[in-house]
């Protein structure tokens, strides 16, 4: 009997936004390991050569047209005219249609006391890359994708939306928006099916950029200690979530938690 379940990503074509680091380029791996084509975007050229390169050092065997890389900086006040440009590549120029988007782009959000607010300036610049230019690449969506409940779209939030530590309010703010965001989307691209990740601390390039020195294993303990599973997740582990939402044809409009139990830990504290 053919496989029913472990060809699911064979032949499909998947972007992932932001997957040159962490957790996108773990889902870029997993996507390619299952069958897919993937194209890897980010903002800097030598972040998706590296990852290239990576890539094809990992997987000998693939072929380089399995395995694509393009440079988009999200953050840029004309980014959809940029995501249009990222689209026509990953689809050469419409003729192969995508399969899944993934959005694991994200770029420092101020950590900030409310004091330090002043204007709307920061709450627009803290949304461009997890808000807006998800909202593009879903305006352009459906000339760009299988129109399908085959295909998804998957954007990340985080669990630090529902349990925000000191001085966390934009990323709760962003978090609870992509949340809100999934909801209306699915809606409007339906039958494309449109889902949110939020991920709990998760051992990534991010974590060990965001405490550096002694903070960075201290953060890592407190973090680990928060969890029912006791340790903070692995990019690889976290993966999985991505893969799982692509594949079930069922799921749309929903935000998978994938968090160590760190919302069901007893006196967590942040
Ligand atoms: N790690 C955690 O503990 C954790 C927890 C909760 C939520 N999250 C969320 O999960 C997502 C992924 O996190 P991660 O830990 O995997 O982060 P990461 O390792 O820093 O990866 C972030 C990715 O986004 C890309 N990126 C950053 N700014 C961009 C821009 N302006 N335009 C296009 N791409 C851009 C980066 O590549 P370039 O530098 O080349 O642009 C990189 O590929 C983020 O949204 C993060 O907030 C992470």
């Amino acid at each position: 009997m053919p496989a029913k379940y472990t060809n699911k990503l064979n032949g499909k074509r998947v972007l992932v936004l932001g997957g040159t680091s962490g957790i996108g380029f773990c889902v870029a791996e997993n996507a390619l390991e299952n069958g897919a084509t993937v194209i890897v975007a980010s903002s800097r050229q030598e972040s998706v050569d590296k990852t290239l390169s990576r890539l094809t050092t990992s997987y000998p065997d693939m072929p380089s047209s399995r395995i694509l890389g393009h440079v988009i900086d999200l953050r840029s006040p004309d980014s959809e005219k940029s995501i249009i440009e990222l689209l026509d590549f990953a689809t050469n120029d419409k003729k192969d249609l995508l399969d899944h988007i993934v959005s694991t782009a994200g770029d420092s959000i101020p950590i900030q006391p409310l004091s330090a607010f002043s204007d709307a300036e920061v709450l627009t610049n803290a949304q461009r890359v997890r808000i807006l230019a998800p909202l593009f690449v879903a305006k352009h969506a459906k000339e760009y994708m299988h129109v399908s409940p085959r295909s998804s779209i998957t954007v990340t939030g985080g669990v630090n939306s529902y349990q925000p530590g000191n001085g966390w309010v934009l990323p709760a703010i962003s978090g609870n928006a992509i949340d809100g965001m999934v909801r209306g989307l699915a809606v409007d691209l339906r039958p494309i099916r449109v889902n949110a990740v939020a991920p709990g601390a998760v051992w990534t390039e991010l974590f060990q950029r965001t405490f550096t020195g002694e903070q960075l294993e201290q953060f890592k303990q407190k973090f680990a200690k928060q969890t029912l599973v006791g340790d903070v997740g692995s990019p690889e582990d976290v993966s999985e979530a991505y893969l799982y939402v692509m594949r079930d044809a069922f799921i749309t409009g929903q935000i998978v938690l994938t968090e160590g139990g760190l919302l069901l830990a007893p006196g967590a504290q942040r």
